[in-house]
């Protein structure tokens, strides 16, 4: 990383501070501010993180003006073309894909880890049976701290790889058995000789008393949804992992932190949100315009769920891929008229609102939840658990990100300052003399 200066001058004071400007190998130049309040005295103002990076990181590159995503350096169409989920997982913790032997030892690693320990089978049933699935991960996953007590040392490389092994076995049983809990089922162990989506599958949908065989079409689907979704920088979710790891808490907590982040509508939880905004058009009989002049009233709640990304300026490349396979997985199930309809009208309200000068002003594009949520619906994945998969799918990159920032031994406490703007010095006044 090559550096230059940017010099800034207090037009106050006249003072003038020569602060680093740091090049990354791809993207915008950045500025090194950590010694501005020391020289000129002033914090920077950011909320949001509009300009603002908050690490230096080696694992996922994207470039939003021209909707490019890379996972260490390989773009997401070739990974999803030639590769699987699982070497996508070898490939962001270790920096590199594997060769053969390399993938099946992790493969098998991971097959062979699956299975949670039967006491944390007894934490689901702590739940209501409405309890939403994503309320139920955020409790379990933090949960695991108690129970992998000898490798939790987290300034020890193996230990920290164990627990990303862990997390990646035992997150599809963990998502798997909170829809079962909800919806009354027996809990279904997985099966070593299942690849890794199939046997999230059979333990979502087989029952004990009949043969279920994973749909290789659904499980094939599923994987690419999961490589689609297995990291993306330094997002809402992943920030989160990284503060609450930057106190050196467990990475079972940190994790469970970017757990809750996701739930959101405004990051993760837009796919679910995305289908209910679908459903509704299509219950309204309203025109697609009536909806998309909602999305531009300023003093309407509503949004177009699965348009705009803080980053992507441009069509988010990993929307182009679930759009296409959506297509696919359409055609070649047996869906019903209900999921193809949902389709047509989410390309409709696609092309409605490219057409829109306020989207086009603005670059708002479908995001990657945009067509998520049809695929899974076309999967029979109910929607609460679309959040789920997304959890699923993203545990590695949060791990791996957690594990990159604990690696590089210079980890400081993450601690924003703030613009105060309330009452100050004020005179304590006893109960019996307030108004
Ligand atoms: N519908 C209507 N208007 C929108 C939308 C939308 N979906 N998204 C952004 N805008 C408008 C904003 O109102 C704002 O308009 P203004 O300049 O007139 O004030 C402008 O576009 C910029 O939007 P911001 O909210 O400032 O952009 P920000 O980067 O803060 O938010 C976000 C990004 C949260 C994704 C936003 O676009 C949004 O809420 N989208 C809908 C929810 C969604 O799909 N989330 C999933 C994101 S992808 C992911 O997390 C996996």
């Amino acid at each position: 990383m090559s550096t230059d200066t940017v010099t800034i001058i207090d037009d106050a004071t006249g003072k003038k501070v020569q602060l680093p400007l740091l090049t990354p190998t791809s993207g915008p130049k950045t500025i090194d501010i950590g010694a501005l309040y020391k020289e000129l005295g002033y914090f920077t103002y950011d909320p949001g993180f509009m300009s603002t990076a908050s690490c230096t990181s080696a694992i996922t590159f994207l470039d939003g003006q021209k909707g490019i995503l890379q996972y260490r350096g390989y773009p997401i169409d070739q990974l999803a073309e030639h590769s699987s989920y699982l070497e996508v997982c070898y490939l962001l913790i270790n920096g590199d894909l594997p060769n053969k032997q390399e993938l099946e030892e992790f493969v098998s690693g991971i097959t062979n880890h699956t299975m949670l320990h039967e006491a944390l089978k007894r934490f689901f049933s702590g739940f209501r049976r409405d309890a939403h699935p994503m309320a139920i991960m955020v409790g379990v996953v933090g949960a695991l701290a108690a129970f992998y007590h000898e490798h939790m040392d987290i300034h020890n490389p193996e230990h920290r790889l164990i627990t990303a092994h862990r997390l990646i076995a035992k997150m599809p049983t963990i998502a798997a058995w909170s829809y079962r809990y909800a919806m009354g089922k027996p809990f279904v162990y997985p099966v070593n000789s299942l690849s890794y989506t199939e046997n999230f599958l059979h333990m979502m949908y087989s029952m004990p008393t009949e043969e279920y065989t994973p749909n290789p079409l659904l499980a094939k689907a599923l994987d690419l949804i999961l490589i689609l979704h297995a990291d993306h920088e330094q997002n809402a979710s992943t920030a989160t992992v990284r503060l609450a790891g930057s106190s050196d808490a467990n990475p079972f907590a940190a994790v469970a932190a970017g757990i809750a982040a996701l739930w959101g509508p405004a990051h993760g939880g837009a796919n679910e949100a995305v289908i209910r905004m679908l459903m509704d058009i299509n219950e309204s009989g309203k025109p697609l315009q009536a909806f998309v002049d909602r999305a531009k009233d300023k003093n309407d709640s509503f949004r177009l769920m699965g348009f705009g990304h803080r980053v992507y300026k441009n069509y988010d490349p990993r929307a182009t891929l679930i759009r296409k396979i959506c297509h696919q997985l359409l055609n070649d199930m047996e869906s019903t008229g209900e999921q193809k309809k949902l389709l047509e009208t989410a390309m409709a309200l696609e092309k409605v609102a490219l057409e829109d000068e306020y989207f086009v002003q603005r670059n708002l594009y479908p995001n990657v939840d945009f067509y998520s949520g049809i695929i899974f619906l076309a999967m029979g994945i109910p929607m609460n658990m679309f959040t789920v998969i997304f959890a699923m799918a993203r545990t590695v990159g949060w791990i791996t990100q957690w594990n990159e920032m604990q690696s590089e031994g210079k980890l400081r406490i993450g601690r924003p300052r703030q613009l105060y703007v309330g009452l100050i010095d004020l005179e304590y006044v006893p109960i019996n003399k307030r108004k």
